[in-house]
Formats: structure tokens, C-alpha cells, sequence
């Protein structure tokens, strides 16, 4: 593994590697790597010849107020895993080599709707933090493939919406999430949560699933009181909740009625004493 700071120097090592005819592979991180992102850099290994991984805290992607700062940093044990998994490179940047400039006076990239809507609607600003940070790595690492996981459902369709609505030439791949045996979704944040948060936690998972039974059983006529009893679950065991949504899987759109159960995913944000947490499940996919 080459751990690169600069982006000089991280050209010039890709040029060398473009020249050998090999294929590039992206996994975009914030670090504080577990076995989900791990599984990122084995799918990108399919992908590409040359697998990048790239550990960046991105300031833009974090609403005033929010974790930016006590975000977990592990960059030793990160490296160690990254070298287990099989990464060629990794990318490493400070801020100043990602924003050199005036953070508010920078071009952003903004994908409309979605990106107000769900996470969005509590996370001002955040989607385009993301979308902005992901052009300038992909511009940066100019990869024929990305990888991200599916656990930020929400985050994947807006790049695929990037991707799409700019023309960049990027395969995406989404990669399932990957849960603890409890069935709580790996996340950096997971570090926030105290003993017993964390076997509350697993009850978000749950009750995804039982929220999937129900959508098989009654039918999308139900939705709304679905999620509305999902949601109550969620509060009366001391949670606070963002939002429970069913949606269509094909391009997060409010579902219209005449949907199979099968064509949808359920997405919910809840937080936990300070730590806020995302899943989804997709109804076809419900055990
Ligand atoms: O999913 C993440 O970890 C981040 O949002 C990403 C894609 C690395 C952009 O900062």
C-alpha cells in the first residue's frame, strides 16, 4: 500500500499506473475503517486492476453543529486494514490540499430534490458537501469504476444522479451493508454509542424487517400507517426519529400506489443519545 498526502504526487503515481494499461478502482472514505468499508476495497479488487481508497473528513459534508470534529480518526489502524484488504494506494489529504481555496466561495455541485429530501431535510447542506467532495475525487483519481456501500442508500443515488447528469465516464457500484451479528448497520458512528445504546440500536434493523413483512403482507396501500407504527416502535424505545420512508428502490421517488412490495426500500434515520444512525432495507431482501 502507498499512502500518497499530495495530489501531485498522487497524478503522477496514477499516470504511471494508466500507462500500464491498468484499470482504476475508487473507494472513497472518511476512515475509521470496519468490515463494511474492508468489503468496499474487496468488491473494488473486481473491478479494477488498481484499487485507490481515499481517507478524507470532509469539512462541506458536515452541518454547522454537527460530529465534524470528534469524528473518529484512526489513520494507523486504517492503513493497516487498507493493506490487509488489498488496496494499492491510498490517498490521504490534509484540508488545504482539497480546499485550497475560500470555502465560500467555492463551486459546488448540487443535485436537486433529492438532496432536500430524507437525510437531507435534517442535514442542511450535506448532500452537497458530498457531491462536491465525490466530483473532485473522482476528477482527482479519474478511476473507470467507484465503489460505495448501500448502507448510504440515499448518498449513492445522488452520485448516481452526478454521474448521470454530468457525463462522467464512472461505473458505480453499490455494495450491500454489511451488520454487526445483532443486525445493527457498521458505521464510524457506532464508536458514539454506549453499551447499552448499542443493543437498542439493533432494533432499528428489526424493525426494518418487520416493516418489510408488513409491506408484503398488506400491500403499499398501507404505507403510510407502516411507517407510522414503525416509527412510534422506534420512539417508545427511546429513540428520536428523523423519519421512516418507503420508497421506490429504482430512484428513491414516493412510491404512487401500484408498486409490487418488491420494487421498494424502507430508509430511516433515528438518533440515539448523540449519535444519529441511517439503514435501509430493501422489502425484496427481508428475511
Ligand atoms: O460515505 C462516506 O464516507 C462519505 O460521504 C464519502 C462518500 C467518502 C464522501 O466524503
Amino acid at each position: 500500500l502507498k499512502v500518497i498526502t499530495s495530489l501531485v504526487a498522487l497524478r503522477q503515481e496514477l499516470a504511471v499506473i494508466r500507462q500500464q494499461g491498468h484499470r482504476i478502482a475508487l473507494v472513497p472514505t472518511m476512515g475509521n475503517l470496519h468490515r463494511g468499508h474492508l468489503r468496499l476495497v474487496e468488491e473494488a479488487r473486481r473491478f479494477g486492476d488498481r484499487v485507490v481508497a481515499t481517507i478524507f473528513v470532509n469539512p462541506t459534508q458536515f452541518a454547522p453543529g454537527e460530529d465534524f470534529d470528534c469524528y473518529p480518526r484512526t489513520p494507523e489502524a486504517d492503513i493497516r486494514a487498507l493493506e490487509m484488504a488489498g488496496a494499492d494506494i491510498l490517498f490521504m489529504p490534509q484540508i488545504l490540499e482539497m480546499y485550497p481555496g475560500s470555502l465560500k466561495a467555492m463551486t459546488t455541485v448540487h443535485v436537486p430534490g433529492l438532496s432536500e429530501e430524507l437525510c437531507g431535510a435534517f442535514r442542511p447542506g450535506h448532500f452537497q458537501g458530498v457531491a462536491t467532495i465525490v466530483l473532485k475525487l473522482f476528477n482527482m483519481v479519474a478511476p473507470q469504476s467507484a465503489v460505495f456501500g448501500e448502507k448510504d442508500f440515499q448518498q449513492l443515488e445522488i452520485i448516481r444522479r452526478m454521474v448521470h447528469d454530468l457525463n462522467l465516464p464512472i461505473a458505480l457500484h453499490g455494495v450491500s451493508t454489511v451488520r454487526e451479528s445483532s443486525g445493527l448497520a457498521m458505521s464510524s458512528r457506532n464508536a458514539y454509542l454506549s453499551e447499552e445504546e448499542r443493543q437498542t440500536a439493533a432494533l432499528i434493523y428489526q424493525t426494518l424487517q418487520t416493516l418489510a413483512k408488513a409491506l408484503r403482507s398488506f400491500g403499499v396501500a398501507q404505507i403510510e400507517m407502516l411507517e407510522k407504527n414503525a416509527a412510534t416502535e422506534l420512539t417508545l424505545a427511546g429513540f428520536s426519529v428523523d423519519y421512516v420512508s418507503v420508497r421506490c428502490v429504482a430512484d428513491l421517488s414516493l412510491p404512487q400506489g401500484n408498486e409490487l412490495p418488491s420494487s421498494l426500500v424502507i430508509l430511516a434515520a433515528a438518533r440515539l443519545g448523540r449519535t444519529r444512525l441511517i439503514d435501509n432495507l430493501k422489502v425484496a431482501d427481508a428475511s
